[in-house]
């Protein structure tokens, strides 16, 4: 039996990466990150995030999105999922939508479609969004890289984004309220997990 693909989505400070860890410590699944899950993604990484990077416009911003996704689904993810273990991603493909597709104005289905193909059709079985305004998280905006020190009407339609897919494909997403202790955010992630697939509640 192949594992379970989670995703982890949210703006900046939603705790998205602390509740990934905690997840997959619990279900022993395989934590991993986009963009940066591989040795090429840490590269690309560095280029889109890094501050006094070379610039990098929305069309290839995009591309190299979907090119750390590329090789994290081919390297790591298809690999982890074969062998039975489920692999929590910190992000995955709907980063892009919202933050390439909605934020940056390049439209919602191109970028689909160009993620599709990056892809090669495998998309999380499901999405654990938790949301909040923008700015609002439990972690708050740390300013470091290049995409955080966007302005809040780019992050209010990061956010806006990622409802209206959440919206569009109910029965794939699970929409959470980011705020509160991690504790009770994880008991909040844990239940929902555990509703939707069976897994004992405790
Ligand atoms: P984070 O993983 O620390 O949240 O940072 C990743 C940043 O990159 C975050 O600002 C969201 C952004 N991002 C995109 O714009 N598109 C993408 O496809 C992904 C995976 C991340």
């Amino acid at each position: 039996m192949t594992g379970l693909y989670i995703a982890f989505e949210g703006g900046e400070g939603s705790g998205k990466s602390t509740q990934a860890r905690i997840l997959s410590k619990k279900i022993q699944g395989k934590l991993t990150l986009e963009p940066g899950g591989t040795e090429l993604g840490a590269r690309l990484r560095q280029l889109l995030l890094g501050v006094g990077e070379a610039p990098v416009g929305a069309r290839a911003e995009t591309l190299m999105m979907a090119a750390d996704r590329a090789q994290h689904l081919e390297e790591l993810v298809e690999p982890t999922l074969a062998t039975g273990t489920h692999v929590v991603s910190d992000r995955t493909a709907y980063s892009s939508l919202a933050y390439q597709g909605g934020a940056r104005g390049l439209g919602v289905d191109e970028v689909r479609a160009v993620n599709d193909w990056a892809v090669n059709g495998r998309w999380p079985d499901v999405v654990v969004l938790l949301d909040c305004p923008a700015g609002q998280g439990p972690r708050g905006r740390r300013s470091q890289d290049r995409l955080e020190q966007e302005g809040d009407a780019f992050h209010d339609l990061v956010r806006a984004t990622y409802l209206e897919l959440a919206a569009s494909e109910a029965d794939r997403w699970i929409v959470l309220e980011a705020n509160g202790s991690i504790d009770d955010v994880s008991a909040r992630v844990w239940s929902a997990l555990a509703e939707r697939f069976g897994w004992e509640s405790s």
